[in-house]
């Protein structure tokens, strides 16, 4: 069943079995609620389920939450729906959706606390990692492909599968092994069957599709490549030094190369880095495994999954969910320019939070690490902040951020390695269990997780969750 991954079948059946319950109890509605979280694979999860829904003619609303609180369920059952179909959230808030009175369907893969919910596809709950095996959008295609089935139009929706693979990326489920594995891998199978999606080794800097060569060389951050980033003259010596052309009729980009020019600059830059000193983990961020959507037009964004979860990233990390939305629901038009207009905001935002960090470093505990931004880094990209930053950072310590929150509490984001989390570390638990001692609320996933406290707790927090990594890695 599992194509490529036989392995995986008795996972993959048990999660299409609940799969296909949940989508004959979808199937009866007329009107569901959406409701989804505010990152890129919250923005394609529930563009897969939106899309679904509406193929099946179910009428929906879909609603984007930063995290699903008490409030944001009182929102959601203050709408009366018959229905509520959580995407990428709500596998920590069982209870508290029961206890509303919600009839609900949960499709994520965030650790799951609580019971209570009838309807909930999850990998954890088949022995899946939820950080690395499945993401919510791979999830969510589970269930949207289980729909299409339920209203007799099987295969319908596979195209959906390179959303799917969009939110994986987004959630960085590729990096542990510099390619997508576990369930995924049978998604993406789908997707080169359906014609949506293709694969293979390749430079995996952000602006392939777009960008001139050497602007894709100059702006790159993740990995930053001393000698290259951030300076322009550099990158255009070190191309021509490659004998490569840089302009034909306009500045020719990454997707204008011929095979044999990439590879001549890719083995260029590989060496250049391991001459930098580059690490192994900062030189699989620049070459690995990259995914490109065949029915989007060559040289945009939408083109490359990873460029296009950052466009989402974009939209939703600013309050315009509805305009991700509305792109992954195919507006080619105004949403997409819209949503470009803020993708080079946010390119901004994280370089100048980058240089922030850098500028005031990163202070050690004795198992964590972590900087606080105050409010100069959004709450929303002070995740993402801290994971760039943590590239080139001490990697044997799990890195934590702090940034004011607005409703005057404090953002935290923690992020590990795989590493770390082979031995023994588990961020999810350490941040929900220190974040609950303060008075807080935080979950996620072992390698990366969140949580939002009161300000004043700072410090007792940081000497708790110490304490619990220490314990955690030493076990
Ligand atoms: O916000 P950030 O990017 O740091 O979140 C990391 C992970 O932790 C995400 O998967 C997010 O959904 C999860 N998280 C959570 N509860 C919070 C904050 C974050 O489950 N209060
Ligand atoms: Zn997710």
């Amino acid at each position: 069943m599992a194509a490529g991954n036989p392995e995986l079948g008795l996972e993959l059946s048990a999660l299409a079995r609940i799969s296909e319950r949940a989508a004959s109890l979808i199937s009866r509605q007329k009107e569901v609620v959406v409701a989804s979280h505010v990152d890129a694979d919250g923005l394609t999860s529930a563009g897969i389920i939106s899309a679904a829904l509406d193929r099946a003619g179910v009428e929906r609303k879909t609603l984007f939450f930063r995290q699903l609180d008490l409030p944001a369920l009182e929102e959601i059952a203050d709408l009366g729906p018959d229905l509520a179909i959580f995407t990428d959230l709500g596998s920590g808030m069982q209870s508290e959706i029961v206890g509303i009175g919600l009839s609900a369907v949960v499709a994520d893969h965030h650790r799951p606390q609580g019971s209570g919910v009838e309807h909930h596809i999850n990998p954890h709950l088949a022995g899946l990692d939820g950080a690395t095996q499945l993401s919510g959008s791979g999830t969510s295609f589970l269930l949207a492909r289980a729909l299409a089935g339920a209203v007799g139009c099987r295969g319908e929706n596979d195209d959906l599968s390179a959303l799917a693979i969009v939110g994986a990326v987004g959630d960085l489920q590729d990096m542990a092994k510099g390619r997508l594995v576990g369930l995924n891998r049978w998604i993406l199978d789908i997707g080169v069957e359906a014609g949506a999606l293709s694969f293979g080794r390749d430079l995996k800097l952000f602006g392939k599709q777009t960008r001139p060569v050497f602007k894709m060389l100059e702006f790159s951050s993740d990995p930053y490549i001393p000698g290259l980033s951030g300076d322009e003259d550099a990158c255009i010596s070190f191309l021509k030094e490659q004998g490569i052309r840089l302009k034909g009729e306009r500045w020719r980009r990454w997707i204008d190369m011929s095979p044999e020019e990439k590879a001549r600059i890719a083995s260029a830059l590989v060496r250049r880095g391991l001459r930098a000193g580059l690490s192994n983990p900062q030189l699989e961020r620049l070459v690995g495994e990259v995914y490109v959507l065949l029915a989007e037009q060559e040289g945009t964004e939408l083109r490359d999954a990873s460029e296009y979860s950052t466009l989402l990233n974009a939209t939703a990390r600013y309050g315009h969910s509805g305009v991700g939305l509305a792109v992954c629901l195919g507006d080619r038009g105004r949403a997409l320019e819209e949503a470009r207009l803020l993708l080079s905001e946010h390119r901004q935002n994280l370089v100048n939070g980058l240089k922030l960090v850098k500028e005031e470093g990163i202070v050690p505990l004795d198992h964590i690490q972590y900087f606080d931004a105050g409010d100069r880094i959004l709450e929303t990209i002070v995740g993402i902040v801290a994971g760039m930053s943590f590239q080139t950072a001490d990697r044997r310590k799990p890195i934590l951020a702090f940034a004011a929150a607005e409703d005057g509490r404090l953002k935290v984001s923690a992020r590990g390695t795989q590493e770390l989390v082979r031995s023994g570390l588990n961020l999810a638990e350490a941040i929900s269990r220190a974040a609950e001692s303060v008075g807080g609320v935080g979950g996620g996933h072992n390698v990366a997780a969140g949580a939002t406290i009161p300000p004043e707790a700072r410090d007792e927090f940081l000497e708790l969750i110490d304490d619990i990594v220490g314990d955690q890695i030493r076990t």
